[in-house]
């Protein structure tokens, strides 16, 4: 049998446009986890509902290793811009993705305030150590995205016509910035392209299973150039992943 390409997304409107492009499709759940079990041109495709955020991911995507044994995971969705050059509908490919709300504050006692500038990052994977007296922990963790998805995904750029496909750094974290200044400390000092809660969590547990992730994120808000919030670029972004998808599969 064939080993299944799994897509994930968050919300309804980030999983039930995909869901609906799948034949032969039958339903399963999980905890809250729903997954749509289907086909795309012959192919085994398994589209899921995860909820928002980096725990439903973290389960959701160890959930989904365990049960269906997946070829590939792509993780897609909605995401906030940090770099001014990308607007409402551009999309990411996550060559790198990065837990962005795993930081380790400065020492300062009582009365001495709180200063999230100075705040460092902190690697949960470094070692088996305490994460706090580690000095091997206060670095930034990126995981990579794979290479033959990344592939896929370029081969297709030009048929997103709604705005340009770009490999970035996807941030997560179970926070939504709004401070300008702390997404441009993000952007300047992790590289992020972009925000939001998912990607990052999916990849640290797909990593530890050694099954090859992918984060492909449009925007669909940048607070660094004004462009306000639009939903429906969470289906514009599901007709790209479709595209991916289809030529993924043809390259088997
Ligand atoms: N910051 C954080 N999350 C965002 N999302 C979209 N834009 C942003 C943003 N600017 C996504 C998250 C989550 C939901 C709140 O929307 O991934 O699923």
């Amino acid at each position: 049998d064939q080993q299944p390409i799994i897509i994930q997304g968050p919300m309804p409107i980030e999983a039930e446009n995909f869901a609906a492009k799948l034949e032969n499709v039958e339903e399963e759940t999980s905890g809250n986890f729903l997954f749509y079990k289907g086909e795309v041109n012959d192919y085994p495709v398994i589209v899921m509902k995860t909820g928002k955020g980096m725990e439903n991911t973290a389960a959701a995507t160890a959930i989904a290793i365990e049960k269906f044994d997946p070829k590939a995971i792509i993780n897609q969705g909605t995401s906030g811009g940090h770099d001014p050059d990308l607007h409402v509908f551009d999309i990411v490919l996550g060559e790198r993705m990065v837990n962005i709300g795993s930081l380790k504050t400065g020492n300062r006692d009582e009365g001495e305030g709180i200063a999230p500038t100075e705040w460092i990052p902190m690697d949960l994977m470094a070692s088996e150590g305490s994460a706090g007296e580690d000095p091997d922990a206060e670095n930034i963790r990126y995981f990579e995205g794979d290479k033959d998805l990344l592939a896929a995904a370029k081969a297709v750029k030009k048929t997103h016509e709604e705005g340009k496909v770009v490999e970035g750094t996807i941030g997560s974290a179970d926070v939504w910035n709004n401070e300008v200044d702390r997404i441009q400390w993000f952007h300047e000092n992790y590289g992020t392209s972009v925000e939001e809660m998912e990607t990052a969590s999916g990849a640290q547990i797909a990593k530890a299973y050694d099954v090859p992730y992918l984060g492909v994120r449009i925007l669909s808000n940048n607070k660094t150039n004004g462009g306000e919030y639009n939903p429906d670029t969470a289906a514009a972004n599901q007709e790209y992943v479709y595209k991916v998808v289809k030529q993924y599969i043809s390259t088997e």
